[in-house]
């Protein structure tokens, strides 16, 4: 079986930390690179952190670059208290063994989409989307060479997680979010439509305590952290009813098992001018205006499953 090669950009962030570790033990992955953009804390600490996942999951194989440190024409916003002032919740930073590779994100990508056939990368963005913007502006050849682009971000149905009608990744980077969806490139995104129905309940979250490896233990707290902080700040009900979203597995987790998400064809425009609904994505489903634009919208998710998957790539390793 091909494995599928595959870019992780992100902003870790403990929704990212928790994909990170789904990637690292997958398999069935080719991961290419691991690219950080300033968004739930700056720039600096998401390629920290993502080094420390890395080294915590024994991945040192696997690339971090260095992106962009703030949005195309915005003031960076972050969202600390979602993921702790470090971005990894309650887990102490320490300073990895190894460093960033050379060279900016954007470049990372362009080299290894264009070195590869054509539509064989797929790019699964969980931050705010500069680095891919930026890696378009440079090379408009990207768009056509791209595999399948997995965003997480978006919000319709379910209202928005920063304001009223934005989810935080596209309303960080207005500009970037609309600019990659313009060129056409494969976009399936996962908004809060279906990742408010993946939830860490307490039984999930036990289950990868038990685990006991260090990925299962980083991904665990992770969750616990979320689980606190977002009971706090969003107000919810009791815990036996409740968990917290755990959004950026999604579009992982949709390149491994296509089958736990149902996606609906349509076409998607970012709203930057006005500030009341900055960054809402628009959703146009129906055909006869939808327009040429191949993007797919998550409607719903299998959060059993994807549970299932995050707790398999974080097990034991058997040794022969
Ligand atoms: C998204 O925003 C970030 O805070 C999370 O890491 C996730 O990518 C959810 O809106
Ligand atoms: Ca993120």
């Amino acid at each position: 079986m091909t494995r599928q090669a595959l870019i992780i950009d992100c902003d870790p962030g403990v929704d990212d930390a928790v994909a990170l570790m789904l990637a690292f033990g997958s398999s069935e992955l080719d991961l290419l690179a691991v690219t950080a953009v300033g968004g739930n804390v700056p720039v600096e600490k998401t390629a920290r952190n993502a080094r420390m996942l890395r080294q915590i999951a024994g991945r040192l194989d696997v690339p971090v670059f260095m992106g962009a440190d703030r949005p195309l024409r915005r003031e960076p916003a972050g969202a600390g208290e979602f993921h702790g002032a470090e971005g990894l919740g309650d887990m102490t930073p320490f300073e990895p063994d190894a460093p960033c590779a050379e060279g900016h994100a954007a470049d990372a990508i362009i080299e290894l989409v264009m070195g590869r056939p054509e539509e064989s990368v797929a790019v699964a963005v969980l931050g705010p989307l500069t680095n891919l913007a930026l890696a378009l502006r440079k090379e408009p050849r990207l768009a056509g060479r791209l595999g399948p682009v997995a965003i997480m971000g978006g919000a319709r149905s379910e209202g928005g997680n920063i304001t009223a009608s934005a989810e935080f990744n596209i309303w960080a980077d207005p500009e970037a979010a609309a600019e990659v969806l313009a060129t056409g490139c494969d976009a399936v995104l996962f908004g809060l439509d279906a990742t408010h129905q993946v939830r860490a309940t307490e039984a999930r979250i036990a289950a990868l305590e038990a685990a006991g490896t260090p990925m299962a233990d980083a991904a665990a707290s992770m969750m616990r952290f979320s689980q606190r902080v977002e009971r706090r700040i969003v107000g919810w009900p009791s815990l036996s009813e409740w968990g917290p979203p755990v959004h950026d597995p999604c579009p992982v987790a949709w390149l491994l098992r296509p089958d736990l998400f149902q996606l609906k064809p349509c076409r998607i425009a970012v709203e930057t001018e006005s500030e009341l609904t900055r960054g809402h994505t628009a959703v146009e489903f129906r055909p006869s205006v939808a327009g040429s634009l191949p993007h797919r919208w998550a409607v719903s998710a299998d959060a059993e499953g994807i549970f299932a998957l995050i707790a398999g790539a974080v097990r034991p390793r058997r040794t022969i």
